[in-house]
């Protein structure tokens, strides 16, 4: 609440921790960067491990939400470590290059990674958007990428949605991480209500007379 604020407001503070993970050079540091710190570099620097960076997004008149990004280095494919990395995540990016098929094969694996390393806390796998990274580089001879099979690979793979993106073009990076905070928080909705609800028919068993004083 802001004490000299002339009307008593509260602020509701969310954080999510959204991991970032895919094969080496596909972009996850890049994407990042430009989301967090609207930069881009065309310099390659291999992320070590795991590294960190903070988005503090003003959702609402009322709501602050901090996403703390979880940069996952494309080394530490399936190693013993991610299960580590994984732990406590609410949602995640898969990131693909287009320039590199081997790079979109290997997403079937990071999603197997993902999902039987964490779930959210009734069970359900996390949210999960795939980001088809480097459209700046997708010549038009290709055509781009075909839309209609692009969402049967996300139905059939249990990734909610796809984004073209490019890091260096900065472009839909912001719209697919709005989507994804949206799905996240549509969760968080749907559990707290469900909290609500057992803790209500708890209350409600409570307050029912046991067998015991129902009897003669
Ligand atoms: P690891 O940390 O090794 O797993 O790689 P990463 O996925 O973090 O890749 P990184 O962001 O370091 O990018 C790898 C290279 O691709 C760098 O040289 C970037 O400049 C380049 N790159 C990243 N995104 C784009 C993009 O959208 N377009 C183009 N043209 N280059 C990009
Ligand atoms: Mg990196």
């Amino acid at each position: 609440m802001y004490e000299d604020s002339p009307y008593p407001i509260d602020i509701r503070e969310y954080l999510y921790k959204i991991l970032v993970i895919g094969d080496l050079g596909t972009g996850k540091t890049s994407i990042i960067k430009r989301y967090v710190h609207n930069i881009f570099s065309n310099n390659y620097k291999s992320t070590i491990g795991v590294d960190f960076a903070l988005k503090v997004i003003q959702w609402s008149p009322d709501t602050v939400v901090r996403m703390q990004l979880w940069d996952i280095a494309g080394q530490e494919k399936f190693s013993g470590l991610t299960r580590v990395y994984y732990k406590e995540a609410v949602a995640a990016l898969v990131v693909y290059d287009v320039t590199r098929p081997k790079t979109f094969e290997a997403v079937p694996k990071w999603k197997a990674d993902l999902d039987s390393k964490v779930s959210l806390p009734g069970g359900e796998p996390i949210p999960v958007v795939l980001l088809a990274n480097k459209t700046d580089l997708q010549d038009a001879s290709s055509g781009g990428l075909d839309t209609e099979q692009m969402d049967q690979f996300c139905e059939e793979n249990g990734f909610l949605k796809w984004f073209g993106t490019s890091a260096k073009d900065n472009s839909n990076i912001e719209d697919a991480a709005r989507y994804l905070l949206e799905e996240i928080m549509k969760r968080e909705a749907e559990h707290a209500h469900h909290q609500e609800q057992n803790a209500m028919n708890d209350r409600i068993q409570l307050n029912q007379p046991s067998s015991k004083e129902g009897c003669c």
